[in-house]
């Protein structure tokens, strides 16, 4: 889709669809919305009066214009009440508002500013969000369908924007609303791939594509240097596979004036979780294909990072391999010593990403990276915290955890934060070990964050437990049914603030 922004007056804006929006409870609309009323004889205002335009969050009310204006339609948008409008509002509105017109056929659609003006949001961030909303809420994956009409398409999206001086700031908000949707497209299309799609080759070749767009290094570690180097946790969950695992390492070098200084993005790959000997029930086990997603958000989060060029280094880990069952598996009960030495009782085989997370997060203290954030789909016990509107947060480094989540009060993906206390520890305790990789069933996404603490160790370190929000079960907002992206806007947001914050200060 194109997305472009010209200086014009909404009346005279030519598409097949204008978006205009509306505040709950508001009588006499102003703005661009008045001016698109009086250009229609005050429609909009005697829809108001008649009560079946109220504003609220979610309505839309198409008007059909009939030459009274270049554009073919109009669609009111609801924003809701003004005191809880925000970016978020932008973005969910859009997005159902852009799904509205892609239903009715509408090719070229054209929306005002929305929040800039009465909502208060920087002309730049509204432009964001109304990219983001729009982008996100048409994704589709029809990768494998073929035999199928073409659905109709979004082609156009056109802001209108009266004064001109506004129009860069416009811009730069589209551009930068592009690449955070475009690369959580990349996290969405990753993950929404069947599993023999998805092999742990698949992903690395997948980052080596993503490497060579966006300007970063990468480095596919093989089994056998696995092995030489004592990763034993990822080798014991690959074992079960046919597919070999891989470890993907992306570098991103923004900052040379700090060349020691590197942030570390790490997520659990797992290709396909079917349990191994500790198999998964069948019902449901498809969406296991989704197991990877936190790789995936890595992935596609160094994609953005390379491409909007931060001054700061970032790197990516993937440990990626398949949890499969066979006769070559690792069972219940086996002993494997991970990268930092400690050895980890496999109770079960199913609490594999832990395992994987494990040698990666001790890889990543190895070469120095700090903070790391680690981003797993580990736990279903998250989802029953907190179903499948936040995403659970963990921390040694509360600092981190905090700066983590005001990138994500900006870019709407919800974390929300619980206790790793020492209490909790015991349950990890093993009687054969340095540790066991499962905790009971209490608390069970609690002590899945625990056991990786036992190697982040000292590093300032942030867990997140996407296994509630990775996916979706239906559309809603910007999200579509199957795979979310989400975290990919946090993690280029916390890196795109810290790069910020660190040049802040050697200014000052
Ligand atoms: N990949 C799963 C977690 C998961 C469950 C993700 C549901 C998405 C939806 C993870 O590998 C797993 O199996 N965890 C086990 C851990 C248990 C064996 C300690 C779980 O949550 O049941
Ligand atoms: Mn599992
Ligand atoms: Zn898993």
């Amino acid at each position: 889709m194109r997305i472009r922004a010209i200086a014009r007056d909404a009346t005279k804006v030519r598409a097949d669809a204008l978006i205009v929006a509306l505040f709950q409870g508001v009588k006499r609309p102003d703005g661009a919305t008045g001016a698109v009323d009086r250009a229609l004889d005050g429609a909009i205002s005697k829809l108001i009066a008649d009560g079946e335009i109220k504003g609220k969050k979610g309505e839309l009310t198409l008007i059909h214009v009939f030459g009274n204006l270049p554009t073919s339609r109009v669609a009111v948008l609801g924003l809701g009440p003004r005191r809880s409008f925000n970016a978020e509002v932008v973005r969910t509105s859009m997005a159902e508002a852009a799904r509205a017109m892609r239903r009715i056929g509408a090719k070229r659609i054209a929306t005002v500013l929305h929040g800039a003006g009465a909502g208060g949001l920087e002309p730049g961030f509204a432009a964001q969000a109304i990219a983001e909303g729009t982008l996100l809420g048409l994704y589709a994956y029809r990768k494998q369908v073929k035999n199928a009409d073409a659905p109709s398409e979004v082609l156009e999206l056109t802001i209108v924007e009266t004064q001109r001086s506004k129009l860069r700031e416009v811009r730069d908000g589209l551009a930068l609303g592009q690449v955070m949707a475009e690369s959580t497209f990349l996290a969405r299309d990753m993950s929404n791939t069947p599993a023999n799609h998805m092999t742990p080759s698949d992903m690395a070749d997948a980052a080596r594509k993503v490497a060579e767009e966006a300007g970063l290094d990468v480095t596919v570690l093989e089994r056998d240097e696995m092995e030489r180097m004592g990763m034993g946790a990822i080798l014991g969950v690959a074992k079960g596979s046919a597919e070999p695992p891989k470890f993907i390492i992306l570098k991103y070098q923004g900052d040379g004036d700090a060349p020691d200084r590197v942030v570390g993005l790490v997520g659990k790959g797992v290709t396909f979780d079917t349990g191994g000997i500790s198999l998964k029930p069948a019902a449901g086990m498809a969406s296991m294909k989704t197991d990877m997603s936190g790789g995936a958000s890595v992935i596609a989060a160094m994609r953005a990072i390379g491409l909007l060029k931060p001054k700061i280094n970032v790197t990516g880990l993937v440990p990626t391999s398949e949890n499969m069952p066979s006769s070559t598996a690792q069972k219940p009960g086996d002993i494997v010593t991970a990268l930092n030495g400690k050895t980890i009782e496999v109770d079960n085989t199913d609490a594999e990403g832990r395992l994987l997370l494990a040698d990666a997060l001790s890889y990543g203290r190895q070469i120095g990276l700090s903070p790391m954030i680690d981003i797993a789909t580990l736990t279903g016990a998250i989802s029953v915290s907190l179903g499948n509107v936040c995403t659970g947060a963990f921390t040694n480094h509360q600092p981190t955890l905090n700066r983590l989540m005001r990138a994500a009060a900006v870019t709407g993906e919800k974390l929300w934060q619980l206790p790793i206390h020492d209490e909790y520890r015991e349950q990890n305790r093993s009687d054969v070990a340095d540790v066991k990789n499962t905790g009971g069933r209490n608390a069970g996404s609690i002590t899945a964050a625990l056991f990786l603490a036992e190697f982040s160790e000292s590093t300032p370190w942030v867990h997140l437990d996407i296994a509630g929000t990775a996916r979706m079960d239906s559309t809603k907002g910007y999200q579509v049914k199957g795979s979310s992206g989400v975290p990919v806007r946090t993690l280029v947001q916390f890196v795109l603030d810290s790069a910020n914050r660190r040049s802040r200060r050697r200014v000052a």
